[in-house]
Order: C-alpha cells, then sequence, then structure tokens
C-alpha cells in the first residue's frame, strides 16, 4: 500500500511540472500494474465529437491489440471500455472467450491471452466523460476489493491529468489568440498609414512616368520605381488582410460551386506531378465571403501544399457542412457554437513538427530558404477567415501530410452567383464635375490632379464639413463624390447620405484601404456600393470612376 500512495506522490509531483500527458498516463498505468502479478491495465480517452476512443497508455498490451482497438466507436456491446463509456458504469467482463460484448474482439483477444477485462469510465468532476480505465488478466476472473480501489485510484489520478492538460492546452490557445490580435493591430495600422504613402508614390511615379518620352533615360528608372511600389503595396494588402482590416465585399457564395471556377487554375498551379481532386459535399450549406479573398485563401493554401510535395503527391479540397459544439468551442478561444461550412485541404506532403505548426499564422514566418516565400500566406488566409467570422485550424505530422480545415459560419440565404467585375469601361475619361474629400492632403491633391488630367471638373475638400460647404456653393450639378470612407468626425457613410438629400442623383465612390468600424463594414459589406481600394493608382482610379458614372452618364 506504501508504495502506492508513494506512486501517486510522484506522479501528481509530474503532473504539477507539466509533463506531457503521454508520460503521465503511462505512469499511472505502470504503478497500478506494479500492485498486482499478471494484470495489464489501459486508459483509454474519449473523443466527444467522434463518440470513439482512443488509447492514452497501454504500455504492456500487445501493439497489434492496441492498434485494432484505437478509434473503436462506444456502444452497450462494445466490448468492456466501449460498454462502460456508454453505460456511464463499471463493466465486467469475467471471461472475454464467452461474453456477448466481446464478439467483434473475442479472436483478437483470445489471441493475445487477455481473458478478462473489467472497465472503469473516467468523469471530470462536472460529470463529463473523460476515458475509462480497463484492468485485463490473463485467465477469467472477477476483481477483488482491493483491485477496485486501485480501479478508484487510477480514475481519479487520470481525472486530475486529462483536466489540467486541457486547462493548460486551452492557456496556451488563448495567449496564441492575444498574440495573434496585437501583432494584427500593429500590422494593419502600419499598413494603413503605408497605402497612403504609396498611393502617392505609384501616381507621381505614373504621372512623370506618362511624361516622359519613350526614349527617355529616366523612364526606365521611375518604371522601377513604380513597379517596387506596386509590390509594397501588395506586402501591404497582405498586412492589411492579416490585421483583419481589409474592406471586405462579401457575397452569399456556394463553395461547391465557387471552387470549380477556380479549378483550372490550381491544375495549373500545382503543375502536373501532383492530383487535384475535389470532394464536394451533398447538398452544402451557403456561405458570406468576399469572392476575391475566398480565392486568396484557396490559392494560398494550396501553393503551400504545392510546395510540401515537390516530388508530387496527393491535393485534396472537400467541402462538408459541419457542427461545431461547445466541446470544441471550449479548446478554441473566440469561435462560436453553431453551424459550419468546413473546407479541408489535405496534401500528402512533407508535413510539420510541432514547433512549427505553433507558429505558421504568425507574419513574416517562414522556413523556405531566403527569397522563396515570404511568410505572409497563412498570416493572410488567417486574416481573411477571421474577418469573415470564421476560422482556421491545421493538422499535420512530419512525413505525415497536412490538413487545413476553414470554417466558415453558414447563413441560410440563397447564393448570389453573379459574376463580381462588371467589363472594364472603353474610356478612361469624362468632363463631369468630381467632389473629392480626403483628409490626407496629399491624397487628396494626387486623387484631383489625376482626375483633372483626365478632363474632369474638379471640387475638393478635406473633410466632410467642408464638402458640405462646397456642394451648397456650387450651383451646377456634381456628379460624384469620391470620398475617403474613414475620416475623423463625419465618416464618408454619412456626409454620402447628408449630400445626396440635396443632390439624389449625385453618384458615390468610396475609397477605402482600411476598416476598424462596424458602421463602417457594414457599409463595404453592401455590395451595391461602388468601392476602390487603397493603394491608389491613377488606372483603377480612373477606371472605377468612369465605372460608377457609367459610360452614359449626361454630360454636366
Ligand atoms: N501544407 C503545408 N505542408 C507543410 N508545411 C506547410 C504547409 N503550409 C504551410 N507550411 C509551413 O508554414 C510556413 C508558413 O507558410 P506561409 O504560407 O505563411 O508562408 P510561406 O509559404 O513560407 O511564404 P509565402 O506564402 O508568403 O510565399 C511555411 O514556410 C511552411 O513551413
Ligand atoms: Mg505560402
Amino acid at each position: 500500500m506504501d508504495s502506492l500512495f508513494e506512486g501517486q506522490w510522484q506522479i501528481l509531483q509530474r503532473v504539477a511540472q507539466g509533463a506531457p500527458q503521454a508520460e503521465v498516463l503511462t505512469s499511472i498505468v505502470r504503478l497500478i500494474e506494479s500492485q498486482s502479478e499478471g494484470m495489464l491495465c489501459s486508459i483509454l480517452l474519449f473523443d466527444a465529437r467522434r463518440q470513439t476512443l482512443e488509447h492514452g497508455a497501454a504500455p504492456s498490451l500487445p501493439a497489434e491489440y492496441v492498434r485494432e482497438i484505437d478509434g473503436s466507436a462506444i456502444g452497450p456491446e462494445a466490448g468492456s471500455c466501449g460498454a462502460a463509456a456508454h453505460f456511464r458504469r463499471p463493466v465486467i467482463v469475467e471471461d472475454t472467450s464467452v461474453h456477448p460484448n466481446w464478439a467483434p474482439w473475442r479472436e483478437l483477444a483470445l489471441r493475445h491471452k487477455l481473458r478478462a477485462c473489467w472497465s472503469t469510465p473516467i468523469f471530470s468532476p462536472e460529470g463529463a466523460l473523460l476515458g475509462t480505465f480497463a484492468m485485463y488478466y490473463r485467465q477469467a476472473r472477477r476483481p477483488t476489493d482491493v483491485e477496485k480501489k486501485w480501479v478508484a485510484t487510477a480514475t481519479h489520478l487520470t481525472s486530475i491529468t486529462i483536466l489540467l492538460g486541457k486547462q493548460a492546452e486551452l492557456q496556451e490557445q488563448l495567449r496564441q489568440a492575444q498574440r495573434m490580435e496585437a501583432v494584427g493591430k500593429l500590422a494593419g495600422g502600419v499598413a494603413h498609414d503605408f497605402n497612403n504613402l504609396l498611393s502617392v508614390i505609384i501616381s507621381y511615379a505614373s504621372i512623370i512616368s506618362d511624361s516622359l518620352t519613350p526614349a527617355d533615360p529616366l523612364k526606365a528608372d521611375i518604371e522601377e520605381i513604380r513597379r517596387a511600389a506596386y509590390r509594397a503595396g501588395e506586402l501591404t494588402r497582405q498586412l492589411l488582410a492579416f490585421g483583419r482590416k481589409q474592406v471586405l465585399q462579401p457575397r452569399v457564395l456556394d463553395l461547391n460551386r465557387a471552387l470549380p471556377r477556380l479549378e483550372k487554375m490550381l491544375r495549373r498551379l500545382v503543375g502536373e506531378d501532383i492530383v487535384l481532386s475535389l470532394r464536394p459535399a451533398s447538398a452544402l450549406g451557403t456561405i458570406q465571403v468576399d469572392p476575391g479573398q475566398l480565392e486568396q485563401v484557396v490559392m494560398n493554401l494550396v501553393v503551400n501544399a504545392r510546395d510540401a510535395m515537390p516530388q508530387g503527391g496527393s491535393l485534396t479540397l472537400q467541402t462538408e457542412n459541419i457542427v461545431l459544439d461547445e466541446a470544441y468551442t471550449a479548446l478554441h478561444p473566440g469561435i462560436a457554437a453553431g453551424r459550419y461550412v468546413r473546407l479541408a485541404v489535405t496534401d500528402t506532403g512533407q508535413g510539420m513538427d510541432a514547433e512549427t505548426r505553433a507558429r505558421i499564422f504568425e507574419p513574416f514566418f517562414t522556413t523556405k530558404e531566403p527569397g522563396k516565400g515570404t511568410g505572409l500566406g497563412l498570416s493572410t488566409v488567417w486574416g481573411i477567415v477571421s474577418q469573415s467570422g470564421g476560422h482556421v485550424a491545421v493538422q499535420s505530422q512530419p512525413g505525415g501530410g497536412t490538413t487545413f480545415n476553414v470554417y466558415f459560419p453558414c447563413v441560410s440565404l440563397v447564393a448570389d452567383d453573379t459574376p463580381s467585375e462588371p467589363p472594364a469601361p472603353t474610356s478612361l475619361t469624362g468632363d463631369e464635375t468630381i467632389l473629392v474629400v480626403e483628409d490626407e492632403e496629399q491624397v487628396r491633391t494626387l486623387v484631383s490632379a489625376v482626375l483633372r488630367r483626365a478632363g474632369y471638373q474638379v471640387l475638393e475638400a478635406q473633410n466632410g464639413g467642408e464638402g458640405l460647404l462646397i456642394s451648397e456653393q456650387h450651383a451646377g450639378r456634381v456628379a460624384l463624390l469620391l470620398t475617403d470612407l474613414v475620416m475623423p468626425r463625419m465618416n464618408g457613410r454619412e456626409l454620402a447620405e447628408r449630400l445626396q438629400q440635396t443632390r439624389p442623383d449625385m453618384r458615390v465612390l468610396y475609397v477605402s484601404g482600411y476598416t476598424d468600424n462596424l458602421a463602417l463594414q457594414a457599409t463595404t459589406d453592401d455590395a451595391s456600393l461602388a468601392f476602390l481600394a487603397k493603394p491608389i493608382t491613377p488606372q483603377a482610379l480612373l477606371r472605377k470612376v468612369r465605372e460608377t458614372l457609367g459610360p452614359g452618364s449626361a454630360p454636366r
């Protein structure tokens, strides 16, 4: 009895030191086994979502036996452990060679000379099923009173170990979520300021470049500046995505229809050595997501999978309806329980170890050689999916392939499948009057300069109040209000609403690279409104302006 007491203390000490769960569970099994000659024990852990049992520790049971039992479903006739889990009470099988519960595993058990098996469920203090503790003997027999006491000790120790393990895991998840939140805020803020600067750099470079003759030696230099700035704009866009500060324009989508549209492009991306297959679920729910952003998510995951399979392999994109219950959300802070659509991207590539897995969503984390990866792919995925109310999880083992599970909340709406991009208008010029409202002076000057060069009449205001005043003083028609969405005091949306009371036929084009305001996010969610994302380039600006005004708009 003393050795049992001593052993318990040692195990509790290891638990307190944060020893790995598998090690502690094995020590518990070994401690109990050391109490009696010929006794073999095992701890099975319960998977609430799958309703199955899996070995947490069984150091003395034959490996083949353990493999066969692993992952089996619980049920009234599922051996000793499956039945104990099902009925939530001990199940004592004195002789596996005759007991009906053992029919499916009888041959297996007898081959390994396992004749008696007594199993007891393990509960949390709240009564949730955590697993089972089993004792085996090679002879048919029933437990003695002292053996029942050992079982009580074992289930108690196991329950403490599992609960503390879960708590540590939850704390780690929370810490991770907080760190992502902080880094995201920083990235989003930096990207916002960068966008304004880049708008200015790109646009003036374009203006200078356009005014030079093709033979001018400066032309190539200016083009280099412009190219570098575009590249910086691309990075900024990814940082904004990570910071969940993008202007999203969600649509109601059916993934089963959206994915085949990308299929051709994805096949080209992965090349011929990788077998790409789509496995759509039937009757898939609809989701609400920006189609362009969804494409980004899928592309990033597919490119990563390709990079993980340099010798080829297979890549599967599978869709599924899934309900995330409280058992799942308890382990994943920040996710609401409910109905989701899951996109699983599975590759047969090199996989990842735990250390890599823990950091993949951080911006600039990459294991690729310099110049091969920026480490922004998965941060972008994480940002886009989080901003869309969803969640990404990864399952991966070194050498065992990888699955990224992307969950989008299911909305019960009919998919809106209209093509997202209207055909580009041919002309980029016009002579209508445009009121430009932008608090960032350099950006305002630039936008106005580009518009004037294209023939437009431009009125400039640096904030909403000034915009209202200028509109009042302007007797003629104002065809378009081009306003920054996020401005101090009066935001772009409010300004547009007030101006449209006196100018009902005035069109509105919002400019923004950034949202962190729910009211404004609702504005950007409205697919009927026109948006221009920063950084602004002269081409994109003129095209969007023409598009918003319409090709046939009346002259001033
Ligand atoms: N399917 C996968 N299999 C194995 N490792 C992966 C997989 N996907 C991502 N990783 C690991 O995660 C790291 C980060 O991925 P992420 O997409 O963020 O950046 P990257 O691919 O390295 O660079 P970028 O996407 O910016 O070009 C990768 O460098 C790689 O180590
Ligand atoms: Mg990548």
